[in-house]
């Protein structure tokens, strides 16, 4: 993360033109409004490297590189960020301050937070053990078989059935109702009133790789419903970008090579109570792109144990592609129907569990399992469907040999021509996956560490209509009426979007330039320069704006109905009625609401 201040970046930016810096390092041609050169970054031979001088941004189509000028000398120089500031700071006279820490506000009101979740995860665990074996939490966590020590090591926690227990301890702290809020851990009441999230639950930290505590997530004790009550969305909390257990399982993970991911809190705890100690959780099914980049760090392994359920069999195949896109070597372990790590490693113990980690499939095995359960294989239309559905997968296989071994097996398995599977899959490299996703094609030798060509997957609404608000800040205002920042599928498009609402709201422009400075740590700048660059022309701007809304409105909830119906199949399938009832409501509901 940058510390130098926002307002010394600009500076540097605003006296050195990033035309410039760049024909430094590579001869540019001129094209049109921009620049452009072979790529510097990987190796081509007709020029897909565009500088635009209007947006102070470069961007290579081939390699998807891209960012303002601090980013194209860092990865030219292949420096630090803040070296490349430097650098730049020299040439342009620029005088950097000390370079330190700053205290701003909103790094007090972050590490406020933290503190506040600490103290909570402590008057939470605080309770658990210091109620009395005869209590209902007591008797829940022994007939959940968690012992004392792994309780302990995750800090689980009890939140008792008052109204306002945490509420008073925090006041008692001399922590102010404001930040219990900001923190998502009281809740406002009438009349200036404040009140509990968690109430009669057994509580759970979440903590991120460093061992602090982000948010919590609350199990009721018996089948009441929702099961899980957990932490809105912080400053310091975003659900998506972490790991349940990473903190305790990676050096578990680095030591045996690769890592275990399942759904639930109970899964990682009954894991590490039973010495598996690299086993994490995704916290529910939606797995991300950012918690499998978070996993990237310490290992490139990983075996999936989701639950063994219509809904785990769902994940399981997203989670496959998702891992495969960003280059994971992924394999998944099939449990015993109606199991989950949890129940499983308590009926089959430790080894049995292992067993299960050994015996676990390719994707190709898996996924080929699962169709041709689905389809008989004797027809032709079938063996088509079955061919284009495992091709959707391994499309995503990076590695060629792996991919035509692949193909290879497929052909066999259905006793079809090689030839022709090879052909389907050339049509589906020009097919829509491509559109969205961009190809994962040849090497990238220029900069470090990037040995393919780099991802971005966002929608073609999503990306237009960022990159209209970013050209024009009225844009930014019709979009606010409409839309929320979690409306939007792509990670990184939300923080774009919170950002251009909060920068706003404060009636401060932002160009593309700044956002990549505003966001570093966050969304990464070949993002943002893929979107500013995009060189569609949009005629009818207004109707193009009320399409993409509309467009980004109708993908949300379809991605509501179906995370629904995920839900709703996995209860139907568990017979719980009452949570079947209340879903099909919220399914119907939800398919009434106009788009
Ligand atoms: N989850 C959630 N919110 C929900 C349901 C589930 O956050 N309303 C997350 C929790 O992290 C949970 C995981 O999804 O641990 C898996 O869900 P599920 O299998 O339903 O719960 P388990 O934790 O396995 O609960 P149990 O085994 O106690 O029934
Ligand atoms: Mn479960």
């Amino acid at each position: 993360m940058s510390k130098i201040p926002e307002h010394i970046l600009n500076e540097i930016q605003d006296r050195c033109d990033i035309v410039e810096v760049v024909s430094s390092y590579i001869p540019l041609n001129p094209a049109g409004r921009n620049f452009k050169a072979l790529c510097p970054f990987h190796h081509e031979k007709t020029p897909s490297f565009i500088v635009s001088p209007d947006k102070q941004i470069y961007h290579c189509f081939g390699c998807n590189s891209g960012g303002n000028v601090f980013n194209f000398v860092k990865e030219h120089e292949k420096i630090d960020f803040i070296d490349a500031v430097k650098m730049l700071a020299e040439k342009t006279g620029v005088k950097l301050p000390e370079y330190r820490q700053e205290k701003g506000e909103d790094s007090s009101l972050v590490s406020t937070i933290y503190t506040i979740n600490d103290i909570a995860a402590g008057f939470y665990s605080g309770l658990l053990i210091k109620c009395a074996a005869s209590t209902d939490v007591r008797r829940y966590v022994e007939k959940r078989g968690i012992e004392d020590e792994v309780l302990k090591k995750f800090r689980v926690g009890y939140a008792d059935s008052s109204w306002r227990s945490l509420a008073d301890y925090l006041t008692q702290r001399g922590i102010k109702h404001e930040m219990g809020l900001k923190a998502g851990l009281v809740l406002n009441g009438k009349d200036n009133s404040f009140y509990d999230l968690f109430r009669g639950r057994l509580v759970f930290p979440i903590f991120d790789v460093r061992g602090r505590v982000l948010g919590f997530g609350a199990r009721v004790m018996d089948d009441s419903l929702p099961k899980y009550i957990n932490s809105p969305e912080t400053i310091v909390y975003k659900k998506a970008q972490h790991l349940y257990g990473l903190n305790f399982a990676k050096p578990h993970i680095r030591e045996k090579g690769f890592a275990i991911i399942s759904e639930g809190y109970l899964d990682v705890i009954t894991s590490h109570q039973y010495g598996i100690s690299n086993s994490i959780s995704s916290l529910g099914t939606a797995l991300t792109v950012e918690q499998i980049r978070l996993l990237r760090r310490y290992t490139h392994k990983v075996v999936m144990v989701y639950d063994a359920d219509q809904a785990g069999e769902m994940a399981t195949l997203r989670g496959l592609d998702l891992f495969l896109e960003e280059g994971m070597n992924v394999k998944i372990a099939c449990l015993e129907k109606g199991h989950d790590p949890d129940s499983f490693i308590r009926k089959f113990g430790p080894r049995g569990f292992d067993a299960a980690i050994k015996k676990a499939k390719n994707l190709f095995e898996y996924k080929l399992g699962i169709l041709k359960e689905k389809f008989n294989t004797d027809e032709p239309e079938a063996k088509a469907e079955i061919v284009k559905e495992m091709l959707g997968t391994i499309n995503r296989v990076r590695n060629a040999v792996v991919k035509a071994e692949f193909i290879k097996n497929l052909s066999a398995e259905l006793s079809i021509k090689e030839e022709a599977v090879w052909e389907e899959l050339k049509k589906l490299g020009k097919g829509n996956r491509m559109s969205f996703s961009y190809a994962q094609g040849r090497q990238a030798t220029g900069s470090r560490g990037q040995e393919t060509k780099r991802q971005v997957s966002i929608s073609p609404a999503e990306k237009i209509l960022v990159r209209l608000m970013l050209e024009d800040a009225s844009v930014v205002d019709t979009v606010k009426g409409s839309l929320q920042p979690f409306d939007f599928k792509s990670p990184d498009v939300r923080h774009l979007i919170e950002t251009l609402f909060s920068f706003n709201a404060e009636g401060t422009a932002i160009d593309a330039r700044r956002l990549i400075n505003y966001l570093e740590d966050r969304v990464s700048p070949h993002v943002i320069s893929f979107i500013v660059n995009d060189e569609v022309r949009i005629k009818d701007k207004e109707k193009n704006i009320r399409d993409c809304i509309n467009v980004i409105k109708k993908e949300n909830k379809d991605r509501q109905l179906k995370d629904i119906q995920g839900r709703l199949s996995l209860a139907q399938k568990n017979g719980y009625k009452d949570e079947a009832k209340d879903l099909l409501e919220e399914f119907n509901r939800l398919l009434k609401t106009g788009s």
